[in-house]
């Protein structure tokens, strides 16, 4: 039997796969994606210090947008939130284009263009979306911090704050095929919805596992200061404190 994953973790809610996220997209069943793919651009970073990025300094999967599409080609029918870049073809069937406003947190681009990108783009794709019609297409959040400055696990790590909007749009189980350090799952954790996520390098996926853990002891702690027992709840009642 050939197993389509090299390691699967169920931490609470969430299902995490150590895979090739193809290998496994028979076998999920979600509701929705919220996913940040390799945008198809070849991405190198020549400001790199961190050590773990030092090693591999380009994304799996980052040559060209087909990997992202041809995932993006199972849900279809899903509603499905995915990060890009202006730099690639927009995924087939984009409905609408959010822009993230990093809030005036420069890049470096293009450096004889006079002026610093300060944004990114998440298509909108699928129907079945939720929520109030509470804001524009311009979602404003700061970027987790550097490498540089020791503060990102990732070279491409969303802010988790971005991505509690983004799963608060969309209904059920949420899909990540390409998890990264599972920032989306923080932001289900955080949010008491069921996750499945996948990564393919072991180096990013352990930082999932271990992300993801902590954010379900930080829910259980809440929980057990948030909810009485039943004792205490009746102990509470009598006192009026209820
Ligand atoms: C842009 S990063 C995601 C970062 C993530 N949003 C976070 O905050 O950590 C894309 C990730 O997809 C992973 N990846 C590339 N090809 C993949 C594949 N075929 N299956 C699963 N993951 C893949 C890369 O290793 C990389 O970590």
């Amino acid at each position: 039997m050939i197993t389509p994953y090299f390691r699967r973790e169920t931490i609470g809610n969430c299902t995490l796969y150590l895979a090739d996220c193809r290998s496994v997209l028979p076998d999920v069943e979600i509701d929705a994606v919220v996913t940040d793919p390799p945008f198809g651009i070849g991405y190198r970073s020549n400001y790199a210090t961190d050590e773990l990025w030092k090693a591999g300094r380009r994304i799996a999967g980052d040559e060209c947008t087909a990997l992202r599409d041809q995932v993006l080609a199972y849900f279809a029918t899903k509603p499905c939130l995915v990060f890009g870049s202006w730099k690639a073809a927009r995924p087939a069937g984009t409905r609408q284009i959010l822009i993230w406003d990093k809030g005036g947190a420069l890049g470096m681009g293009a450096l004889d263009i006079p002026w610093k990108p300060d944004h990114e783009e998440i298509y909108v794709l699928g129907k079945g979306f939720i929520g109030r019609r509470d804001s524009g297409s311009v979602l404003k959040c700061p970027p987790v911090q550097s490498m540089a400055k020791n503060g990102r696990l990732h070279p491409n790590q969303k802010p988790v704050r971005l991505l509690r909007e983004l799963v608060r749009k969309v209904p059920g189980t949420v899909f990540d095929p390409f998890m990264g350090v599972g920032s989306t799952g923080v932001a289900c954790v955080e949010l008491g919805r069921p996750f499945v996520g996948v990564e393919v390098e072991e180096r990013f996926f352990d930082i999932a596992c271990e992300r993801i853990r902590e954010a379900s002891r930080q829910g259980d702690l809440l929980n057990e200061i948030v909810e009485p027992t039943a004792d205490e709840g009746d102990e509470l009642a009598k006192s009026g404190a209820a």
